[in-house]
């Protein structure tokens, strides 16, 4: 028996650094797991589940701003596996830019992708929960949604909002028996931090990483595994007294 034996999970961000870890994971915690991102087809991991176990994933490509595709996931899992006992929004849109050169278009997208489709997606999926006596709501935030980094005000502010969304959705889900939960993660070893670096000489990416793994206690980067194994718990019955919590998972780094 799994962590997770035949709960029924929507992920999304499912092709990304986390997400790939975090689609086995459920699946090896013996869940049913519907996967989403943006591009058409799986890949990685997410395609060779979809080889090996067919009856238990499902891959939903699209952009995630769609509510459209909000609705579809849910009624996939519900159509597919018979409900919904999870939802965990992983997918994330990241802008290094400094506030003063960043335009209101780029505003909006951060917006519209980290906040607003985890808001719709959640509607979705707390209706069908509540009308099936429960469930689980995980956010992925940020620390950058925690405290305040340089070029982040658009990407905090949207991850910031997220972390708050959590708060607020636990207190008006707790009377339909669905727990909201946020984490924060510091810098996790995924193509994020590598796009935000760059195209650059092999010493500028090292000093880089260096300033990045410097900012955590633990003086280095989180592997996705590290935030994954937070999710599951959360995801799972042992997380039963956890919601509107709101949880760093970050090596240390809004410590200091
Ligand atoms: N990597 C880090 O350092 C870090 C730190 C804190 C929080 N996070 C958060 O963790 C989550 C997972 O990120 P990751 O580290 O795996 O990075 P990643 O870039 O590898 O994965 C993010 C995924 O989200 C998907 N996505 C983005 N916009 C989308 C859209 N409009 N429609 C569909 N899919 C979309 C991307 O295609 C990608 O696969 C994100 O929410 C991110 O903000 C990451």
């Amino acid at each position: 028996m799994g962590r997770l034996q035949d709960k029924v999970i929507i992920i999304t961000g499912a092709l990304g650094g986390q997400g790939q870890i975090a689609v086995a994971r459920f699946l090896d915690e013996g869940a049913y797991v519907v996967a989403s991102d943006r591009a058409a087809a799986a890949d990685g991991e997410v395609a060779a589940r979809l080889a090996q176990a067919p009856e238990r994933l499902v891959y939903r490509g699209g952009d995630i701003c769609s509510e459209d595709l909000a609705g579809e996931l849910v009624a996939v899992a519900v159509e597919r596996f018979g409900r919904l006992d999870v939802l965990y929004t992983n997918h994330g849109l990241m802008l290094g830019k400094p506030f003063l050169d960043t335009s209101l278009d780029e505003f909006d997208a951060l917006i519209a992708t980290n906040l607003r489709a985890p808001f719709a997606l959640s509607l979705h999926a707390a209706r069908a929960m509540a009308a099936n006596g429960g469930g689980v709501i995980i956010h992925n935030s940020s620390v950058g949604g925690i405290v305040g980094f340089p070029t982040m005000a658009a990407y905090g502010a949207s991850k910031g909002g997220l972390a708050q969304l959590a708060r607020s959705m636990a207190t008006d889900l707790a009377p339909h028996n669905i727990r909201v939960n946020a984490i924060c993660p510091g810098v996790v070893d995924t193509p994020m931090p590598r796009r935000y670096v760059g195209e650059v000489s092999e010493a500028e990416r090292a000093a880089a990483f260096g300033a990045m793994a410097d900012m955590h206690l633990l003086k280095r980067l989180a592997r996705p595994e590290e935030i994954v194994n937070v999710v599951v718990f959360l995801a799972s019955d042992e997380a039963s007294f956890m919601t509107g919590a709101v949880i760093p998972v970050d090596g240390g780094l809004t410590a200091i």
